[in-house]
């Protein structure tokens, strides 16, 4: 039987727009309470996320945070206490995403790049966990999300591929280390919405869907739909989930 996600409270970092925010409505959708949490988002994209969760009959509340710094995480703990005070689910759905070859990457991009996609999840599942035991009943569950960098080397993104591979790491020693009352799972999305802040042709995306064995691009509402069977099936640990169009079958 599904696990009811009906009153349980979800943390969504990265979830004022784009995948973050259709995760955070799908959980919502189900009955889920929502804390969304944002970096550089707008305060119009904030609102409206918050507003459509809300039109779900759900609480939602908001924290502004850089998750790449421990000060940044202890803020986002500090927003949950004061709103929910207990956490049922933790996404880790913050990242950050730049193309550069291994030699061109600098010493402060790559520490940037691990600190947002690596350590930050890494903090958070420490925080998350603590505040999960003290659920009634205890326990709680945390899905990250990876990139393709899990499937081998991604020679274009260097260090983004590093970092996400060390997410699919960090997943599975969390999965062994947290059980049995915390399960932690991972979703390797595929090409399922346009980069941001690059101004991709339509051709270009479609392109790039060409090149899978799907012969399509996906979308974000199939990676939130992922990450919601993730939460609710109880004998998932230590899984992933690649939401790619076969794409991890084509290189
Ligand atoms: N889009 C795709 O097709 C695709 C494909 C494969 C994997 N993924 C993965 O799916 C997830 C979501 O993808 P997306 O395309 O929606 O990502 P995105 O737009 O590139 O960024 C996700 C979020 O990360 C937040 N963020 C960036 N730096 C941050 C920092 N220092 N502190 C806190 N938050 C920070 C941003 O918040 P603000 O905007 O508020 O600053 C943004 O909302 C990511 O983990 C990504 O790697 C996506």
């Amino acid at each position: 039987m599904p696990i009811d996600l009906k009153d349980q409270v979800a943390l969504v970092t990265g979830s004022a727009h784009r995948v973050g925010r259709a995760i955070a409505l799908e959980l919502a959708r189900r009955g889920a309470h929502i804390l969304v949490h944002y970096h550089s988002s707008s305060a119009d994209a904030v609102r409206s996320t918050m507003h459509d969760i809300k039109s779900m009959g759900v609480d939602a509340f908001s924290v502004q945070a850089d998750v790449g710094t421990p000060e940044g995480v202890e803020a986002v703990f500090t927003a949950v206490r004061e709103a929910f005070g207990r956490l049922n689910i933790l996404v880790n759905s913050a990242s950050t995403f730049q193309k550069r070859e291994l030699l061109d990457v600098t010493y402060e991009e790559w520490q940037q790049t691990l600190a947002v996609n690596l350590t930050g999840p890494f903090l958070l599942t420490q925080a998350s966990a603590e505040l999960m035991r003290q659920n009634s009943p205890a326990g709680g569950c945390i899905v990250n999300i990876c990139d393709r960098g899990v499937d081998g080397p991604w020679k274009e993104y260097a260090h983004h591929g590093v970092s996400k591979a060390a997410l699919w790491a960090l997943t599975e020693v969390s999965a062994v280390s947290l059980g049995p009352d915390i399960r932690v799972n991972a979703v390797v999305p595929g090409p399922v919405m346009k980069p941001a802040g690059r101004n991709m042709s339509d051709e270009a995306w479609e392109a790039v869907g060409d090149t899978l064995p799907l012969k399509r691009t996906g979308s974000a509402e199939d990676v939130a739909r992922a990450v919601a069977y993730l939460v609710t099936e109880d004998f998932l640990t230590g899984t992933l989930i690649h939401v790619n169009g076969g794409e991890h079958l084509t290189k």
